[in-house]
């Protein structure tokens, strides 16, 4: 089977579509046929090996995983043992080992049913951008109906299911930053208000919000606080990936340590696989609550190509890998 494979940090040269043997199916979990992948920011992380701080786990000098992706749709293929919920030929989607492949297992409880007339594509979009999207609004920042709710960065692969999934939850009010080009898609997912970040507009707010959820990291946390009600919680998720040593980290361990004597609520996150929530955003996208914007679909042999797109920060939406 082809799949993507590198040996060596760096750039999108680094990685190569290469032909290789599937890994042996181990207890617990399956084998996909790959239909259809997609893009986070966590692979041109893993591609450069950036920041350091992931480098204990990745590999110090070179990657000790040479395969690359996580979100998969595709075809249940083979079973392994103690796997019971799952059958060959089922369609589903969730979190696999190197989906950037035309096959990859993947543990039989980080997969649901692609629910009836999702396409592959747009349920392989959700898992990492969706789970952290949910853990952040639900878990994190303590959503409650009625809340209201900023997200900074809310055209990106995240930030354009927080929104909706906002909305989902019950959120009272969604105001939404991103820039005027993707003002008009935004606010039909559903968000109130739109904050043109380009045009300075986050910097200047009347509002004030029981839940914030920072995904760009463009805005000083000191008057992201201020903007909270009482009782209200400032959820950082991510930003840019300055900083070779931390990346978007530095930002986030910094709010927190500042944050730590004061008032206001500060939280990070960080997304955590589960199958219940997999299971509800499958809920989601089946009752048509929840959608994914897909920006592009490319092929395998362009996935390199699409990552390095993705690591200079402006795709809107998700960009799928079809195999
Ligand atoms: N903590 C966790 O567990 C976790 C999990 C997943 C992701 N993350 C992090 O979250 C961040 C976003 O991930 P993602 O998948 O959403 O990335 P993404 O899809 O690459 O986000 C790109 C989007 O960000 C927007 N953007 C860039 N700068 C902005 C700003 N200053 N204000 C508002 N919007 C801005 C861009 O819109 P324009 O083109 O309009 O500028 C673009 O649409 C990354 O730093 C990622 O590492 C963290």
């Amino acid at each position: 089977m082809r799949a993507i494979r590198r040996s060596r940090y760096g750039g999108p040269e680094t990685l190569e579509v290469v032909d290789v043997d599937p890994e042996p199916l181990e207890p617990g979990r399956v084998r996909l046929r790959v239909t259809a992948a997609s893009l986070n920011p966590f692979e041109w992380h893993h591609m450069r090996g950036l920041p350091w701080l992931m480098r204990p786990t990745s590999g110090w000098r070179s990657p000790r995983n040479p395969g690359l992706g996580v979100d998969v749709a595709g075809v249940v293929t083979e079973v392994g043992g103690e796997v019971v919920d799952l059958t060959v030929g089922d369609a589903v989607f969730g979190v696999a080992r190197n989906s950037l492949a035309e096959s990859a297992t993947a543990r039989a409880e980080y997969l649901v049913p692609i629910p009836e007339d999702v396409e592959p594509a747009h349920a392989a979009a959700v898992p990492l951008a969706g789970l952290t999207a949910l853990q952040a609004l639900r878990d994190r920042g303590r959503m409650a109906a009625g809340s209201r709710v900023l997200i900074l960065g809310a055209a990106g692969g995240v930030g354009h299911y927080a929104v909706q999934i906002a909305r989902a939850l019950g959120a009272g009010r969604v105001v939404a930053s991103c820039s005027g080009r993707n003002a008009s898609w935004v606010a039909d997912l559903g968000a109130d208000r739109i904050l043109d970040y380009t045009r300075g507009e986050v910097e200047d707010l009347d509002e004030r919000f029981d839940v914030i959820v920072d995904i760009a990291g463009g805005t000083r946390i000191g008057y992201l606080r201020s903007l909270l009600a009482s009782g209200g919680s400032l959820v950082l998720v991510g930003g840019p990936g300055e900083g070779r040593l931390l990346g978007p980290a530095t930002r986030i361990f910094g709010g927190l340590i500042a944050s730590r004597f004061r008032r206001e609520r500060v939280v990070g996150v960080n997304a955590t696989w589960s199958g219940a929530d997999l299971a509800l955003l499958a809920s989601m996208l089946g009752n048509g609550s929840v959608r994914s914007v897909i920006h592009r679909e490319v092929g395998l042999a362009d996935a390199p190509a699409a990552i390095a797109e993705l690591e200079d920060g402006h795709v809107p939406g998700k960009l799928i890998v079809r195999m």
